[in-house]
């Protein structure tokens, strides 16, 4: 469970400025509702200063903060001003945030951004990516820019660290390699210190997140099509450290070949696919 400081529990219990401006002078939506996390941020703007902002947030106790902190941060302020807020400034305004929630913050920092580039005619409303950057992260639509700026801004070391800051490696991890590569450019390594070293497996250097969903889609491409095609399933019971438990269900569960089946085509496909110590048992 994460824990969250007195103010984002303020701000995500009663939201300031939750709501739509009809009329607004800027708008500003990134995210999507398929990643999990979605936020549009409404602006209006007299003379040169952010008279009023709302938001319309679709996500976790710390997104809603988030946007709310960020409007409260906005108004009054000129746009100058507003342009020069970090996702650092919504975090430290909220007294922090959970590290592997910071993607919150970096979300209201991307739609400031939109909302103003809206309001000087400069952009539509939904943060579309430019074609220069390279797509990374094909689970949850992250470029190659954004996370590189995020790197440079917030000092980001780790994967661990981009998959907080972003979501770029939170889901089937194949974007990991790419990630590293990202950073060791951000540091300033044109090339692998030598010997250039692979992973000696695929889930190595993962988090428990990404090895999770990495182990949830092999199940899914690898695995289940096969049960399936025999009038069997399988379900995903636990996953606890290198141990992973789960259940057949359908003709598989009544099979005879089930522990056969268990070690030879589960055990086998999560060994080589995900880790060689992987241990598969089967609830009872
Ligand atoms: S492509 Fe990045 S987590 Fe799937």
């Amino acid at each position: 469970m994460w824990e969250y400081t007195d103010a984002v529990k303020d701000h995500f219990f009663n939201p300031r400025n939750a709501g739509v401006i009809e009329d607004a002078d800027g708008v500003g939506e990134v995210g999507s509702l398929a990643c999990g996390d979605a936020l549009t941020l409404y602006i209006k703007v007299q003379d040169g200063i952010i008279t009023d902002a709302k938001f319309k947030t679709f996500g976790c106790a710390s997104a809603i903060a988030s946007s709310s902190a960020l409007t409260e941060l906005i108004i009054g302020k000129t746009v100058e001003e507003a342009e020069k807020l970090t996702n650092k400034d919504i975090a430290n305004y909220l007294g922090g945030l959970p590290r592997e929630k910071m993607h919150c913050s970096v979300m209201g920092q991307e739609a400031l951004e939109q909302a103003i580039k809206n309001m000087r005619g400069e952009a539509g409303p939904k943060a579309e990516h430019s074609h220069e950057g390279n797509l990374v992260c094909e689970c949850f639509g992250i470029f190659d820019e954004e996370i590189l700026r995020a790197i440079k801004e917030n000092d980001l070391q780790t994967v661990e660290d981009v998959t907080n800051f972003t979501k770029a490696g939170g889901g089937c991890g194949k974007c990991v390699d790419e990630i590293a590569r990202l950073l060791r450019q951000a540091r300033g390594e044109t090339s692998c210190p030598a010997p250039c070293k692979a992973p000696a497996f695929p889930a190595e250097g993962m988090t428990n997140i990404q090895r999770m969903h990495l182990i949830e889609s092999v199940m899914d491409q690898d695995i289940r099509p096969i049960l399936q095609a025999d009038g069997g399933n399988i379900q995903l019971i636990d996953i606890e450290k290198k141990q992973v438990t789960v259940k057949f269900t359908g003709m598989c569960s009544s099979c005879p070949s089930s522990k056969a089946t268990l070690e030879n085509l589960v055990e086998a496909k999560l060994r080589e696919k995900v880790d060689p110590d992987i241990k598969v048992i089967l609830e009872d």
